[in-house]
C-alpha cells in the first residue's frame, strides 16, 4: 500500500547510516614506495594521508552490502521493509547485472526494485535526489541509498599524479518516506538540484568500456582543470538549493561536501561563508571514495555525535561529466 498523503508533504527523512571501509589500509608513505611522490606533496595539495584498499576478490557490491547492513542496523530496521535500492558507483562488479540487484539479493530482499546510477563523484548526491523523488511520489516507503567504490581497481598506478588520490569504501543511508508540514522545519530532504555538462568528458574519464575498447580502462584526469572548475560549480548548486528552501549558510549545521581535495572543500566553503567549524572534513582519512564519500563523511560526523536529530546538513559533489549537485536535508 502506498503511504497516505493525509495533509502536509511526504518527505523522504533519514532513518539510518552506515559505512564500511576495506581493512587494508595503504598510507601516503606507502606510495612513497611505488610512485615518486611524498607525502609532503600529497598532504600540501590535497589533504589527503591515507585511503584504505579493497583486497584481491573483495568487490564493490561486497562493500556495499556491509554498509547496507550497518545502515539497517542503525536504523532499527531489517532488510524486508526497504523496497528501493539505489547504488551510486562507477566500478560495478560486472558491466552487467547491476550491483544494486547483487546487493539486493546478498541482503535477501526478493521484493521492491533495485537498479545502479553513475554520476561519478557526484553518484550519491543524486542517488538521494533520485530516491526522493520516487519516496515523494507515493510509489515507494523505504531506500537504501549506497555509494559503493573500488576506484583501486581503475587506477593506473604508475601514474602519480591520479594514484595517490582515490580510495575505496562504501556508504549507506536508510530514507524513510513520511508525512510532514512542507516547510524548512520538516525532518528529511528539503531540496535537491541536479546539473551535468557532458562537454567537460575529457577532463575526467575512464579510457575503457564494453562498448569502446572492450576493456575495463582506467581513470585520466587533468587534475587543475577539474579543480578550475570545481568550486564555481558547487556554489551554484547550493546557491540553488538556498533559492528553493530560503536555507542560508548562517542556517546550516553542517557541510558534507564530497571529498576530493582539501582546498576544494575549504575554497567552497569560504566563498559560501559557511563557518570551517561546520564543514565535516574525512578525506585525509579516506581520499577520495568517489560516490562513497558522502555517506562516509555522514557516518564519521553521524558517529562521532556532531550530526544530531533536527540538524541542518548541505552535501554537495562534483565529479565526472562533468556532473554535480546538492541535497539539503534536515536531519
Ligand atoms: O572527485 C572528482 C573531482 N576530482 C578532483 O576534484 C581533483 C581536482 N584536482 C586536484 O585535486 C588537484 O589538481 C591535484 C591534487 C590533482 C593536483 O594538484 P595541483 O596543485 O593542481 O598540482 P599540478 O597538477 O599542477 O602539479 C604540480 C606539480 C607538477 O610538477 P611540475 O610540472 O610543477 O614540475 C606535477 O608533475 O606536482 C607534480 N605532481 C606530483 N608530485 C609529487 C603531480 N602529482 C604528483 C605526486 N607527487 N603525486
Amino acid at each position: 500500500m502506498p503511504p497516505s498523503k493525509k495533509s502536509g508533504v511526504l518527505r523522504s527523512v533519514v532513518r539510518g547510516m552506515g559505512s564500511y571501509l576495506p581493512e587494508r589500509c595503504v598510507t601516503n608513505h606507502d606510495l612513497e614506495a611505488m610512485v615518486e611522490t611524498t607525502d609532503d606533496w600529497i598532504v600540501q595539495r590535497t589533504g589527503i594521508r591515507q585511503r584504505h584498499v579493497a583486497a584481491e576478490g573483495e568487490t564493490t557490491s561486497m562493500l556495499g552490502t556491509k554498509a547496507a547492513q550497518a545502515a539497517l542496523a542503525d536504523a532499527q530496521l531489517t532488510a524486508a521493509d526497504i523496497d528501493l535500492i539505489i547504488v551510486a558507483t562507477s566500478t560495478p562488479d560486472y558491466t552487467f547485472p547491476a550491483t544494486a540487484t547483487q546487493i539486493q539479493a546478498a541482503l535477501g530482499i526478493t521484493h521492491g526494485v533495485a537498479f545502479d546510477l553513475q554520476a561519478v563523484c557526484s553518484g550519491f548526491v543524486f542517488a538521494v535526489a533520485t530516491a526522493d523523488k520516487f519516496l515523494r511520489s507515493g510509489s515507494h516507503k523505504r531506500a537504501l541509498v549506497i555509494g559503493a567504490e573500488t576506484f583501486s581497481r581503475i587506477l593506473d598506478w604508475q601514474d602519480r599524479t591520479t594514484c595517490v588520490l582515490f580510495g575505496d569504501g562504501a556508504g549507506a543511508m536508510v530514507l524513510e518516506a513520511q508525512t510532514n508540514a512542507g516547510t524548512l522545519a520538516d525532518r528529511g530532504v528539503i531540496t535537491s538540484h541536479l546539473r551535468s555538462d557532458g562537454r567537460h568528458r575529457a577532463k575526467l574519464y575512464v579510457d575503457g568500456g564494453p562498448s569502446s575498447t572492450q576493456t575495463v580502462g582506467h581513470l585520466r584526469m587533468e587534475g587543475k582543470e577539474v579543480f578550475r572548475h570545481a568550486v564555481g560549480m558547487v556554489t551554484d548548486v547550493i546557491k540553488d538549493a538556498y533559492a528553493a528552501s530560503g536555507a542560508t549558510s548562517d542556517m546550516l549545521d553542517w557541510f558534507v561536501p564530497h571529498q576530493a581535495n582539501k582546498r576544494i572543500i575549504d575554497a567552497s566553503a569560504e566563498k559560501l561563508g559557511i563557518s570551517p567549524s561546520k564543514v565535516v572534513t574525512t578525506v585525509h582519512l579516506h581520499g577520495n571514495t568517489s560516490a562513497a564519500s558522502i555517506p562516509l563523511a555522514l557516518t564519521v560526523a553521524r558517529e562521532d555525535g556532531r550530526i544530531k536529530t533536527g540538524d541542518l546538513v548541505m552535501i554537495e559533489a562534483m565529479g565526472g561529466g562533468f556532473t554535480w549537485g546538492s541535497a539539503l536535508i534536515r536531519w
